[in-house]
């Protein structure tokens, strides 16, 4: 039973009044950040979000990004005031229905509701704004980009603060409905399923999509421009939704389309291994204006840099390993990154020996030979890289190694029984890389602490390929 409730039923005696009056004077501002080391400002402290409904208008010709989000949240503490991560300029926020005061600092919106709010209690945020998102940054850094036809709201660790005000870290998921309304002759594609456009009065159309399973911010996205857009339906049932820019080569294009509308393939493959795809539906988004592909949840994206060569499976297979490693579990803080990019880049092993392009085992032998042992590359410790090289090669290549080591260790049958009962135990969570190594002992009933700190967290490079040859 909570304080409050305790308090309501009647008794009041001294002790229970002064009670009262000790947490009334408790009531603080929430945290500027929810506690990452990486990054001490991302994410806030003192609420949770369940929901947000983010609904805007882009006209891509002057870069103006205008509308309202509105959020759900809970207190989970008293507060006098809290922050939300967000750099545009806005022109009112409400708590409640109350117009709140507020002020902009270096990517916080910084906000007073006047009134304190108790602990428990229902928070309905509501943020007006209007900007030029690619003019706003923050240490020379801008996450939205303007393309030739339009914009891409898509980055790791984050790009929400450009387009949407939110507690942006990966402990703090929520549904989401995402709209945006562009003129005539644009599409707009986010995440999850479709729920049709609506025609505005001038002459633009609204497109509304919606995610429904607990969605980080970082991986909640937006891409507007000239794109195909298709809408399938996968095997399993569930939407499957393609979208390819049409400002991209043509001869990239379809090199993309062999590769990308094989998602649902390549998502029954990884079932195998991983256990039940954890979302809604699939898709995936083909565009030029990012060098980096990106898993966005339900719908990753591919910079087309990725399909210049011909077709590219193995990416594809990367980014949907990440609906189940970085989307349903999410890292508990940035520095366990190794939780996303080691298994992703794993799964390519797996991947490509399904397809018979070679063994995990001889891709794990191929990877460490690649690095000499005076390489740059083992110096940087995969378990905690370092916020400036948290998507170093070694984060991927090395950390696929670690994943491999485990795997020799154990044998495959605990391997797959560790990877599965994991992604069910912490389905649309957060974790961290001890928690994993705790659960792999536990399932395996071997100690494991040791070959983790050789793999993750020692520099240098190891005597051996796991499970391979020494050397040079
Ligand atoms: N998680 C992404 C991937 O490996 C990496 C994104 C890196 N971010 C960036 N801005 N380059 O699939
Ligand atoms: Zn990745």
């Amino acid at each position: 039973m909570s304080l409050r409730a305790k308090l309501t039923i009647g008794t009041a005696t001294a002790a229970s009044l002064l009670l009262l009056a000790g947490t009334a004077s408790a009531a603080t501002p929430g945290a500027p950040g929810i506690g990452d080391p990486y990054y001490p400002n991302a994410g806030n402290g003192g609420y949770d979000v369940s929901h947000y409904d983010v609904r805007l208008n882009y006209r891509p010709s002057d870069d103006n990004l205008s509308g309202t989000t509105t959020i759900t949240a809970k207190a989970t503490q008293d507060l006098t005031g809290f922050n939300l991560d967000f750099v545009l300029n806005v022109s009112s926020v409400r708590v409640n229905n109350r117009v709140a005061s507020f002020k902009t600092e270096k990517g916080e919106l910084v906000v007073d509701p006047k009134a304190t709010l108790r602990k428990g209690a229902d928070l309905t945020i509501v943020v007006t704004y209007s900007d030029a998102p690619s003019k706003r940054s923050v240490d020379g850094y801008t996450a939205w980009r303007r393309t030739a036809d339009g914009a891409l709201a898509i980055d790791e660790p984050d790009a929400a603060p450009w387009w949407y005000p939110s507690n942006n870290h990966p402990t703090d998921k929520a549904t989401f409905d995402v709209s945006v309304s562009v003129p005539d002759g644009l599409e707009v594609v986010s995440n999850g399923t479709f729920a049709g456009t609506v025609k505005q009065i001038n002459g633009w159309t609204r497109w509304r999509w919606r995610s429904v399973k607990p969605q980080a911010t970082y991986l909640t996205f937006v891409a507007i421009g000239q794109f195909e857009v298709r809408h399938q339906v996968a095997p399993n049932g569930q939407p499957f939704v393609t979208a390819y820019s049409l400002s991209s080569d043509s001869a990239d294009d379809e090199a993309a389309k062999a590769s990308v509308e094989r998602t649902p393939e390549i998502v029954e493959f990884l079932e195998g291994s991983f256990g039940p795809y954890p979302f809604e539906a699939q898709g995936g988004v083909v565009t030029p204006g990012i060098n980096f592909a990106l898993e966005n949840q339900t719908r990753s994206t591919y910079g087309t840099a990725f399909f210049r060569r011909g077709a590219n499976t193995y990416v594809v297979a990367h980014e949907n390993a990440h609906q189940w490693w970085g989307d349903s579990v999410s890292v508990h803080a940035w520095r366990n990154i190794w939780l996303n990019e080691g298994f992703a880049s794993y799964a390519e092993f797996l991947w490509s020996e399904y397809i018979g392009e070679g063994t995990a085992q001889e891709n794990a032998q191929f990877t460490y030979d690649l690095y000499p042992a005076d390489s740059p590359f083992w110096q940087v410790l995969p378990g905690d890289p370092g916020a400036d090289k948290q998507f170093d090669g070694a984060v991927y290549d090395r950390g696929a190694l670690a994943v491999h080591a485990l795997r020799v260790a154990v044998g495959d049958q605990h391997f797959f029984e560790i990877l599965k009962t994991w992604l069910a135990k912490k389905k649309y969570g957060d974790a961290t890389i001890e928690e994993f190594v705790a659960h792999a002992e536990k399932i395996s009933g071997k100690p494991l602490v040791e070959l983790f700190q050789t793999w993750l967290f020692t520099k240098g490079k190891p005597a051996a390929a796991p499970g391979g040859q020494v050397g040079i």
